[in-house]
Order: structure tokens, then sequence, then C-alpha cells
């Protein structure tokens, strides 16, 4: 895809990754829509590409507003539209026993990391393929490839985000809409597992967030399916998950992956 006079929207883009995916991608010539809750936060990040040069709207908006969604893209489209791209980035997590998660509290992370991404997408996905391009980018993680434990609902909603993606680039693979999505293990320096101030388990290490941006330019770039980010290979780990189950999750005890979890849980 030529880049440069092309537009994305970027969900999450007021704190953490998001900044990071909206800034590199202005770089590359894309104007941004930066949505998010938190007008000052969005207001950061459009300062922030506006001092290279590039060019950046902010739309607040919470995407637990589900049916409000239509009317948003419709709004947007037809004040900065068209766009070519969208980065379903914006996410949140809450580490708890998952007896003691009210109803509400599984239904925000549901609806935030899975229900508000799909139905973003069905919003704009007529619009893409009526202008024959679009690229949808789902930021997972690697919660969804193996569960967590205590954080099992945020799992969920990321396996769900992968196996979502998974169907979709299949259904539309002769379509001229490309679908991928990133799955970040720890990322450092900004985000939501930095702002837990733990530090990550030393063999599983961590990454900075420009490696998920660079995973998104490279997904435009190549049409990429799936990629990781991690600090290191942990294909092998996954594919151990597939056969014994039990011995995936012994190596995550031994990397001490659920005593991180149990750390953070909010008392
Ligand atoms: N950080 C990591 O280690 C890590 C690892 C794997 C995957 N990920 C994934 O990467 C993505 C970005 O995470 P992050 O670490 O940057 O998290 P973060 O720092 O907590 O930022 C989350 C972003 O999502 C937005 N958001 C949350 N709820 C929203 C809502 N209802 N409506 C609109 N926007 C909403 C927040 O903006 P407002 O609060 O302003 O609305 C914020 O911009 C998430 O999908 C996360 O699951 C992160």
């Amino acid at each position: 895809m030529e880049l440069q006079g092309k537009t994305a929207l970027v969900t999450g883009a007021s704190r953490g990754i998001g900044p990071y995916i909206a800034k590199s991608l202005a770089r590359k010539g894309f104007s941004i829509i930066a949505v998010a809750r938190n007008e000052s936060g969005l207001q950061k990040t459009k300062l922030e590409i506006e001092s290279f040069g590039g060019i950046c709207h902010t739309q607040p908006y919470d995407l637990m507003n589900i049916n409000g969604l239509d009317g948003f893209v419709n709004d947007l489209w037809s004040k900065h539209g068209p766009f070519q791209i969208l980065v379903n980035n914006a996410g949140v997590e809450y580490y708890q026993h998952f007896d003691r998660l009210s109803k509400e509290e599984i239904s925000l992370i549901l609806k935030t990391n899975l229900h508000g991404p799909l139905e973003l997408s069905r919003s704009i996905l007529p619009k893409f393929i009526e202008q024959k391009s679009g690229h949808i980018i789902n930021i997972a993680s690697l919660a969804g490839k193996k569960g967590v434990a205590y954080n099992s609902i945020y799992s969920a909603s990321k396996a769900g985000l992968i196996m979502w993606s998974d169907g979709m680039r299949q259904e539309y693979k002769d379509s001229p809409v490309n679908i991928s999505v990133i799955c970040p293990g720890f990322i450092s320096d900004a985000g939501m597992f930095h702002d837990g101030q733990e530090p990550p388990p030393p063999l599983l290490g961590s990454s900075h967030p420009q490696k998920v941006a660079d995973a998104v330019l490279k997904a435009i770039r190549k049409g990429s399916c799936e990629i990781i980010v991690n600090s290191g290979p942990i294909r092998p780990l996954l594919a151990l998950g597939q056969i014994s189950w039990k011995l995936a999750d012994a190596i995550l005890r031994c990397f001490g992956v659920p005593a991180l979890s149990r750390k953070r849980i909010s008392v």
C-alpha cells in the first residue's frame, strides 16, 4: 500500500503503546485519527505528531458505547475520511481472582477488548470494501495464546480477538481488505504492564513499545496475518502448549508468570 496521503484510525492513542503506533504511522505519511476517552492524552499525541510535521485529528470516544459506533464512524468518515487503516489498540486488563470479579468488571474487559473492536470493524468494513482498500490491525496479546492466571478474562478477550482475526482473514481472503493481529508479550517503558511497576520475569524479558509500532508497520507492508512481539523466541513454548499443556504450565510456573500475576491483583 502506498502510505503517503492515507489516513489511519488508531484507538487507545491517548497513552501507552497507542501514541507510539500513531507517531510511527504519521512518520510514514499517514494522517492520524486518534481515538480514546482522555482528551488531554489525545492532545499530547497530536502535539507530538505535529512537532515533526505530521497530521493528527483527535476524536474523544468511549468504545464501550457500542450502539453509537455506526454514527461515530459515519461522522469521522465525513469529517476526516476516507481512511484505509484501522488499528484496534484500545484495551484494559484487571488482575483479580475470577470469582471475585463483578459482572460489570467482566463486561468492561470483554466489551473494550473484544466486542468494541469487532463492532468498530463491522461499522468500517463496508466502507473499506466499497473503496477497495483497507487493513484492520488488531492488537491482541500473548495472553491470548496461553491463558494467564488471575487475568483470565483478559486472556479470553485476547484469545477471542486472535481467533476472530483468524476467521476474518480467511473469510475476506479474496476481498481488498487485509486483517492482521499483533500479539505483544510484556512491554516496557509505557503501557499497562509498565504502569503495574513490577519487573518482567527475567527469562521472558520485555520489549519496547516501539517494537509494537514496528510490527504494525510490518503488518501493513507485508500483509502479515500474525506477528508476535517478544524479547525472545516464544513460538516453541506455544507449540509445546499444543502438545502438553501440563509441561507448558510448568514452564510458565518456572518463569514466574502466575506468581507475577498474583502480585498484580487489585486489592
Ligand atoms: N502493555 C503491555 O505490556 C501489553 C502487552 C500485550 C498487549 N497489550 C495490548 O496493547 C494495547 C495497548 O495497551 P497499553 O499497554 O498501551 O495500555 P494503556 O496504557 O492502559 O492504554 C490503553 C489505551 O486504551 C484506551 N481505552 C481504554 N478503554 C477505552 C474505552 N472504553 N474507550 C476508548 N479508549 C479506551 C485508553 O485511553 P483512555 O483511557 O483515554 O480512554 C488508552 O489510550 C491493549 O490492547 C493491550 O491489551 C499491551
